[in-house]
């Protein structure tokens, strides 16, 4: 007989087993509180779309990533690797009959061909909150609100993550001013995105290939980023007015990031630009301040996509945030909730003849919503006491001859031990 073939997940695909999965779920508990908390409704959509969905709409890198194949019918589809524009398709059909600012989140899994590496897998679960009818900087800072309100729920506070943001219409200016022409703008942007990651000659080399820059122009736009804070920029070009007005909006984004607590993990850093193709104004990525992982989230403005997508013309902010990186943070800060199994009580029978009665406290105590687990055929008491500690029981109702004879029944504390006498009429559910 051959040997029976073994199967492991799919390389970048993880499974859950219950630990992991309970790290998940607090992880989405976080998301989702933070996001009640500033009146956003959950939604979600299909992982499996129309393939014309993503392209052009996302961009070239996320394009190559895509699992796309052709269904039975014949038809060109892909797996969601964002879900931005399933949510754009969504709005675009219902929106017009809807209040506006429209709040809504949603976590769904998301796929990807990515070259797998720390804190880049082929599914991960994103979180995303995107403010949809609303185009002031009141919007762009709620949204980034949203997203460290959860981070900081979590335990990371602003020595340990950074939120770095700029604005796509200030890196537009300063690069028309450089010479980059509005049709390579694009082209350029995903350069920048890379400009922390590229040796310096690399970058100014793309620049000249990909965008037609002179080596010269090039130069200059690479040093653009040398000194990448508000002060930097300002100084080099303070007296180009489409500049002035960006760097006062960044300004009015950063004030009002501090009128609503989130100061201290603020900082512009014109390097940030997103890899994707359709964000058209402020854009931000939170960080782990040691700079050690990629980003933890990432997001912006943007305000062309609905009616790319055949609906309504609306003004959108949002982020996304995967649970890789964010997991990955949280264990090397020591921050990672404990597995907790979540038994309230086990019931242990010292005499075999008593598991009748063991089986009728366990069901009065479920039916009190208590979690109870029961020994599923006669032991040792030595092996009773064993399992409840390994089954993480926080409590162990012992039923002992003597006890039940008096009317009671003994409750073991598991962590320490203490022992405490309750009437086994009460535990049945009477007075
Ligand atoms: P994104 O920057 O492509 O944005 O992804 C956002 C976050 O998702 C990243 O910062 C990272 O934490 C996580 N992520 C992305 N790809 C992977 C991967 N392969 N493995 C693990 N984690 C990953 C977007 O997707 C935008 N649609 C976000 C958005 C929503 N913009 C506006 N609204």
């Amino acid at each position: 007989m051959s040997k029976p073939q073994k199967f492991k997940t799919l390389r970048g695909f993880r499974d859950f087993p219950p630990e992991e999965l309970q790290l998940r779920s607090r992880l989405f508990e976080a998301f989702r509180q933070a996001s009640v908390a500033f009146g956003y409704q959950e939604y979600d959509g299909p992982p499996l779309e129309s393939l014309d969905l993503y392209v052009e709409k996302s961009g070239e890198e996320i394009v190559e990533q895509l699992y796309a194949f052709t269904d039975k019918g014949g038809r060109e589809v892909a797996l969601r690797p964002e879900m931005t524009p399933s949510l754009a398709r969504i709005l675009a059909d219902r929106s017009r009959s809807m209040p506006k600012p429209i709040r809504w989140f949603s976590i769904p899994q998301l796929f990807r061909y990515e070259r797998t590496q720390r804190g880049r897998l082929r599914e991960h679960y994103q979180w995303n909150v995107d403010l949809v009818g609303e185009d002031s900087v009141d919007a762009d800072a709620e949204v980034l609100g949203v997203a460290l309100t959860a981070l900081r729920a979590l335990g990371l506070g602003p020595d340990r993550i950074r939120a770095r943001v700029s604005d796509r219409r200030l890196l537009a200016a300063l690069l028309r001013s450089a010479g980059v022409p509005d049709a390579e703008l694009l082209a350029a942007y995903s350069i920048v995105d890379k400009v922390e990651r590229e040796p310096r000659e690399r970058t100014i080399e793309r620049l000249v290939d990909e965008v037609g820059l002179t080596p010269e122009a090039a130069g200059q736009v690479r040093s653009l980023f040398d000194e990448p804070g508000l002060d930097g920029v300002r100084a080099s070009f303070g007296d180009d007015p489409a500049v002035t007005e960006g760097l006062e909006a960044m300004e009015a984004f950063v004030g009002i990031m501090e009128e609503l607590g989130f100061g201290a993990y603020v900082e512009f850093d014109l390097t940030i630009v997103r890899g994707l193709a359709y964000y058209t104004g402020p854009v931000f990525e939170i960080f782990d301040r040691g700079g050690e992982l990629r980003a933890l989230c990432g997001g912006g403005r943007y305000d062309n996509l609905l009616e790319k997508v055949g609906g309504e013309s609306l003004p959108a902010v949002g982020f996304g945030m995967g649970d890789v990186v964010l997991s990955e943070l949280l264990a090397d800060e020591g921050l990672s909730p404990e597995y907790d199994r979540g038994v309230d009580f086990f019931v242990i029978s010292i005499d075999d003849s008593d598991r009748g009665l063991a089986r009728r406290v366990a069901a009065q105590l479920r039916s009190q919503g208590q979690s109870v687990i029961l020994p599923l055929r006669g032991m040792s008491v030595g092996k009773q006491f064993k399992a409840a500690a390994s089954e993480g029981a926080r409590q162990a109702v012992i039923l002992g001859p003597d006890e039940i004879e008096r009317g009671e029944a003994v409750m073991r504390t598991m962590a320490d031990g203490n022992e405490t006498t309750v009437s086994l009429r009460r535990l049945l559910g009477g007075e």
